[in-house]
């Protein structure tokens, strides 16, 4: 389970990323660089931290399919396993983005299909990611990022191969913050998805291994 575990480090620069590293230890496979640290610290800490674990690099792209493509194929350059773009940039960004792509085959491309934090309601949300999760699909990425209650639809509708990878997950009362649609490890791993992403209730608590260990075992529970 710890290998569908990342950790998001939205942290604000590379002593606090390293400490969180360290800390974390063996506990978790993935950890994910975002916009903040990778604004602060770039591509040197992605390499230092790709020694020791796999990388998401969650900037979601979503630019001309020209910049998004090239993007891409920086991301493959620098060696980080998984990368993502906005599916809301369109069906020429996208088949673009999944060209690039297709020069690093151990790179996961995937799309952002709805962000966890959208309010809007349920019903909307769970339409418009199963339409972006197909584009996507059809333009040849591997997955899609959605919450915990899009997973069962989007792998009906585009096989258990096409990955999801879910942020919004939250467990044991603990504050949903700005994600509005949460959901605990365990019903994460029994609706299917591939991958959770934690930040907070990680990052934010008293012994973040013991938080992750906490997440670890309640996806088994799952
Ligand atoms: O702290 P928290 O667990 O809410 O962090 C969730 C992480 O997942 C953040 O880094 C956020 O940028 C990212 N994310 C998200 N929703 C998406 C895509 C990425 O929350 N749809």
């Amino acid at each position: 389970m710890k290998n569908r575990l990342m950790v998001a480090l939205d942290v604000a620069d590379a002593e606090h990323a390293l400490a969180m590293r360290d800390c974390l230890a063996d506990t978790v496979a993935w950890l994910k660089v975002g916009l903040r640290l990778f604004v602060a610290e770039g591509p040197e800490l992605v390499r230092v931290l790709r020694q020791t674990h796999r990388i998401f690099l969650d900037l979601k792209f979503h630019d001309i399919p020209n910049t998004v493509a090239q993007a891409i194929d920086s991301a493959g350059a620098l060696g980080v396993d998984m990368v993502n773009v906005h599916a809301q940039g369109g069906e020429a960004m996208l088949c673009a983005a999944a060209e690039a792509a297709a020069a690093y085959p151990d790179m996961r491309l995937i799309a952002v299909t709805v962000l966890t934090s959208d309010p809007m309601p349920g019903d909307e949300a769970r339409a418009l990611a199963l339409q972006r999760a197909r584009l996507a699909q059809q333009c040849g990425l591997h997955g899609v990022v959605c919450s915990v209650h899009e997973v069962a639809a989007i792998k009906a509708l585009c096989g258990a191969s096409f990955l999801t990878v879910t942020p919004g997950i939250r467990w044991g009362g603990q504050d949903v913050q700005d994600q509005k649609r949460v959901a605990d490890p365990s019903a994460a791993v029994k609706a299917g998805s591939d991958y959770l992403v934690v930040g907070r209730p990680i990052l934010h608590a008293s012994d973040p291994a013991a938080a992750a260990r906490e997440a670890v075992r309640l996806m088994h529970a799952g």
